[in-house]
């Protein structure tokens, strides 16, 4: 078995794919540009949900990356072995193309070929989809695995909760699997132990998903009209198991920010493994959320409540170790300097992680002092020795003060804390939470619906009129859509005037009124750049794009869909004009299905 670090699998992982015909594609970005659904992208599949739906990638039909996600449900589990809110996922990727025999036989290649994984045969197990009144038992990929050799009882039938794979959201593409997990050679827990239970005897590394099927939101499955192949491995597992290390922060990519933090502290990881884990996880999160290009900051909502929890976390765990918020910047240095060969938007917007963490860092010490004033005024009128769950949580939520730091310092006041109490609000909360990581909105990506539609075609609209009013340096700083309004941001450095909102609103209803065709070319990116077609967020594009032109008023690299004549918009309105940070302004957008005339 190979040894490999995280820059070897990448590699290596990249160029067996493109060794079968696949085009590497590079990882788009951590926030889903339109898809309201997720805060974050949680799966490598993610951003290619219209390709699977059937519209054509301008990269071919056989794709591999390496994709940027996070997924934030169980970030209260970080410190332990395994979890982790960022992580990388190798993926391949045929839309509509290859099928079962040829994903599982190149999974099975990789995973064992002596040039490339090189795993013996007999430490692999794999499982398959046992059916439902829903989908059919996957025989089929039962006796691919059998034909390559794999024996009867390394191969197990599991039900729809361990081999059947959707989005979140619980609507999309999606379709049974097959697992390949790994044996670590530790006993079976008993005479039922299988891939199915978590032990930690079977290990999983990688997932072969066979999307054919779309879930609507009532859970009807209807067969998309192509067979799609998706797969994921997740980059630092699969080096720990190769490694076998006994935990992912053993990897090669937490090596660097662990020695930082040894050096920044004096203490070392052995000692102090979970606040080190902490801190190096939400450090390398925090670095990666703020350099994406979306400039989201740290608020009390969405995607920006996620940051601040984690900047808050690792400074909590920076203290405990005798470090100051300071360090942040220190440490997300390391991270850049990690992965900038990778991720070139790390480096190019440092200074914007880096302004952020520090003004982050400032607001939470006020944050403590605070939240300390409200600590002796609750316990002022305490009634026992007890902090009620309920005021525990209050520090929580309302100033971001920490349980364990409620805890101190009702220990330092000879008080208790309910912390079973807190545990019950906070419960409460995330499920909220949950509910809004799951998705509780409908459009976007994942709906391509033709309302959906229209509004891509208006960011088009909108884009090329604010460059009409402001000059060619107006950019596109974020979008995000719904089927029924758009938001969409851009740099400004004012407020626009009613004049400057009217005038907007002006040219894109004059352009809807044009009637003008949009007309679709794929081109290489060098040329669609000589054209002079923007392009939002150019490190993520392959090298063949799709240009979308409106008339000569707009032309942008952009993978579609979008309707085919302006006047199927409607008409254009404003319903808010904000600053969404630093510089940028945010324009919500509706679209009234009334023509003007
Ligand atoms: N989309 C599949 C996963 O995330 C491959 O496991």
């Amino acid at each position: 078995m190979k040894q490999l670090t995280s820059k070897e699998l990448r590699d290596f992982y990249l160029k067996f794919f493109e060794s079968h015909n696949h085009a590497i594609i590079p990882s788009s970005s951590i926030v889903p540009e339109n898809d309201p659904t997720v805060l974050f992208t949680t799966a490598g599949m993610h951003p290619l949900v219209p390709y699977l739906l059937g519209e054509s990638h301008p990269a071919g039909n056989r794709l591999c990356d390496v994709q940027k996600c996070i997924r934030t449900s169980d970030i209260d589990e970080v410190g332990d072995n395994s979890h982790l809110t960022f992580f990388e996922m190798l993926g391949n990727w045929s839309l509509g193309d290859y099928f079962k025999k040829e994903a599982i036989s190149m999974s099975y290649e990789f995973l064992t070929s002596p040039d490339y994984l090189n795993i013996p045969a007999d430490k692999l197990y794999f499982t398959c989809f046992a059916g439902d009144e829903t989908a059919p038992k996957d025989e089929e990929s039962y006796n691919i695995w059998r034909s390559l050799g794999v024996p009867e009882d390394h191969l197990f039938y599991l039900p729809k909760e361990n081999n059947f794979w959707i989005l979140g959201s619980g609507i999309g593409p999606c379709g049974p699997d097959t697992e390949m997990f790994y044996d670590t050679g530790k006993p079976a827990c008993g005479a039922d132990c299988s891939p199915a239970c978590d032990c930690g005897k079977y290990l999983e590394i990688w997932n072969d998903v066979f999307m054919e099927y779309y879930r609507a939101e009532d859970g009807t499955l209807t067969k998309l009209k192509q067979q799609n192949v998706d797969t994921g491995m997740g980059l630092e597992r699969t080096i720990t198991v190769l490694n076998s290390y006994e935990s992912v922060y053993d990897s090669d990519v937490f090596q660097n920010l662990k020695e930082k933090i040894e050096e920044l502290s004096g203490k070392n990881y052995e000692e102090n493994k979970e606040s080190f884990r902490i801190i190096m996880d939400h450090v390398r999160t925090s670095t990666f959320i703020l350099g994406d290009d979306h400039g989201i900051t740290p608020s009390n909502i969405g995607a920006g409540y996620v940051l601040r929890r984690l900047i808050r976390r690792a400074i909590r765990h920076l203290r405990k170790l005798g470090l100051m918020e300071d360090a942040l910047v220190k440490l997300s240095q390391v991270v850049i300097d990690d992965y900038q060969s990778v991720y070139h938007e790390l480096s190019k917007n440092k200074e914007f992680i880096f302004a952020e963490l520090e003004k982050e860092g400032i607001k939470f010490g006020k944050t403590i002092k605070d939240g300390e004033k409200l600590f002796y005024k609750v316990i002022k009128h305490l009634d026992g020795d007890t902090i009620s769950g309920e005021d525990a949580f209050k520090l929580f939520d309302t100033f971001g003060f920490p349980l364990e730091m409620t805890e101190e310092l009702a220990k330092e006041n000879g008080l208790k804390v309910d912390t079973l109490g807190f545990e019950e609000k906070f419960k409460e909360h995330q499920e909220k939470s949950r509910t809004i990581d799951a998705g509780s909105f409908k459009g976007g990506l994942a709906d391509s619906s033709y309302e959906s539609t229209k509004y891509h075609t208006l960011a088009h609209l909108m884009l090329a009129a604010l460059q009409h009013m402001y000059g060619p340096d107006i950019i596109q700083k974020g979008c995000n859509i719904t089927s029924e309004r758009i938001r969409f941001d851009f740099n400004l450095n004012h407020k626009m005037s009613d004049e400057e909102k009217a005038e907007l609103t002006k040219i894109v209803n004059e352009k809807i009124k044009e009637g003008i065709p949009v007309t679709m070319e794929e081109m290489p990116y060098e040329e669609a750049k000589k054209q002079g077609a923007h392009g939002t967020f150019e490190d993520r594009y392959g090298s063949i794009v799709k240009v979308y032109s409106i008339g000569d008023f707009s032309k942008e690299i952009c993978g579609g869909p979008h309707v085919s004549n302006t006047s199927e918009l409607g008409t254009f309105k404003i319903t808010k004009e904000e600053s969404s940070s630093a510089g940028v302004r945010r324009i919500k957008g509706v679209l009234e299905n009334i023509q003007n005339d």
